[in-house]
């Protein structure tokens, strides 16, 4: 064993960093024993120096990021802080200066990537990022190394902790919305902006990440089609529950049938009770890979919070501290099908769409000729007058599978009848 030590730069010690920083010294001999060499904290890089943070040694505490990855000793550089700046500077600072770097940054990784990437192969070094998607999770790497070999055409799951936490809050125990978010903020599973968790950006950020990798390609976040849960009622959850299902907010990355071009979606979406993404509880995350060669894959496990992220991000450090000692390189960025994104009209899916309706006679075959104009045939049809005798009934119409533009279009024109009073909600159905 090599006794000098490999350095390691943590910049950020908040839910993530903080718990890098236990294990590291908590498991020293054993991450020593499996790199080769021992490993050493050599500077904790934050915002505020004055916090206090059990059982770092305060000495290590820095507020100047930018020193610390320019000090030209540090071997393996921790990025913990998120967001896009400061971070992209710091990332391409350190590989300039010799580093090799570990990150959780989704939101870095799918604004910009090919940036990073570039920088890496630029210097030689690392750049992994298994925290990134699906917390604790291992996905990236089996995309990026043990399905090397197959071609994967379909990614689908459950990749965010925080609005999982909320939706199973909502159906189960009957929590409002706020005080589920505020519960899952406590427990360390919420952005630091909790808005990138409930509008979708955050899903949006791991799909754009998932998409490039399974389909050898570029997916930028603007790829990506976003619907976060924030519109999702308990009428919704219930509606949900009469057709034995429930709501999840769902991740979709597919290759087109043709293969020519590939769809990466969020949105939230009725499954049914008997699909195995149904029984994901809490922050727990699940993903199915379908790969031509292999199958159905399904990874499943805890999606957030600092202790699971905290086991992807030392498992990449051990990796890279293993190929600096090798003076090897894991992979980089495998792009080469180019495939272009299709927009979300060409998605085909299934809807489940609630309105508000005069309750007139005549009114289900007006609604029912709107979508058949539209090329969307209907599977089911509930309707229930309103109690109250304000005239109006509620209908629910399932479809069978149909083009996401001529579902819009259809909702569209169903706007615009007299007898139509609102479009309560519209939701996909998925994993049928
Ligand atoms: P936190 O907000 O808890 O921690 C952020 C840390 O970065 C804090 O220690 C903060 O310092 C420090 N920091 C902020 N700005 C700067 C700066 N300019 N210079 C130096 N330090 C700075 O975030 P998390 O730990 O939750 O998340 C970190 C990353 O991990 C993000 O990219 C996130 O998306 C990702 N991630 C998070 C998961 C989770 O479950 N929380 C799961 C998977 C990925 P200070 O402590 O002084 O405020
Ligand atoms: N906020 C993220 C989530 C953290 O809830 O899934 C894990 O990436």
């Amino acid at each position: 064993m090599r006794t000098r030590p490999l350095k390691v730069a943590l910049l950020g010690c908040g839910v993530v960093g903080s718990e890098v920083a236990r294990i590291m010294t908590t498991h020293a001999g054993d991450l020593a024993a499996r790199i080769g060499a021992p490993v050493e904290l050599a500077g904790v890089a934050v915002r505020r120096p004055s916090k206090v943070r059990e059982g770092i040694d305060p000495a290590l505490i820095t507020t100047d990021a930018t020193a610390l990855v320019k000090r030209g000793d540090i071997d393996v550089v921790v990025e913990v802080i998120g967001g896009i700046e400061p971070a992209r500077t710091l990332i391409t600072t350190a590989f300039e200066h010799g580093a090799s770097v570990v990150s959780a940054n989704k939101a870095l990784l799918a604004e910009d990537g090919a940036t990073l990437y570039a920088a890496a192969e630029r210097h030689g070094r690392d750049l992994y990022f298994e925290a990134a998607v699906a917390g604790a999770i291992p996905l990236i790497r089996p995309l990026r190394e043990s399905l090397a070999g197959d071609k994967v055409n379909r990614v689908l799951g459950i990749v965010n902790g925080t609005t999982n936490f909320i939706l199973d809050r909502m159906d189960t125990a009957g929590a409002g919305y706020s005080e589920a978010l505020d519960e899952a903020t406590a427990l360390g599973y919420a952005e630091a902006d909790p808005t990138a968790d409930v509008e979708g950006f955050d899903a949006a950020a791991k799909a754009a990440i998932l998409a490039g990798i399974a389909f050898h390609t570029r997916v930028g976040l603007d790829d990506v089609h976003r619907e976060g849960i924030t519109e999702v009622t308990s009428a919704d959850l219930a509606s949900a529950k009469r057709m034995g299902c429930t709501v999840k907010l769902l991740a979709i990355c597919e290759r087109a049938a043709d293969g020519r071009s590939v769809t990466a979606r969020v949105h939230p979406a009725m499954i049914p009770l008997s699909h195995p993404l149904a029984s994901v509880r809490e922050a727990y995350n699940a993903v199915f890979v379908e790969a031509e060669a292999a199958g159905q894959l399904m990874f499943y496990g805890p999606g957030a919070g600092g202790s699971p992220t905290a086991s992807a991000v030392l498992g990449d450090l051990v990796a890279v501290c293993r190929n600096k000692l090798n003076e090897a390189t894991g992979p980089g960025e495998s792009a080469y099908t180019q495939l272009p994104v299709s927009p979300m009209g060409e998605v085909v899916t299934r809807y489940h769409i609630s309105l508000d309706v005069a309750d007139k006679p005549g009114v289900l075959a007006q609604v029912a000729t709107v979508f058949a104009e539209h090329g969307v045939s209907i599977d089911t049809v509930r309707q229930k007058g309103r109690q109250d005798g304000n005239g109006e009934a509620a209908l629910v119409v399932v479809t069978h599978r149909a083009p996401d533009a001529a579902l819009s279009g259809t909702v569209e024109a169903l706007r615009k009848l007299d007898t139509v009073r609102g479009v309560a909600s519209i939701m996909r159905v998925e994993g049928e």
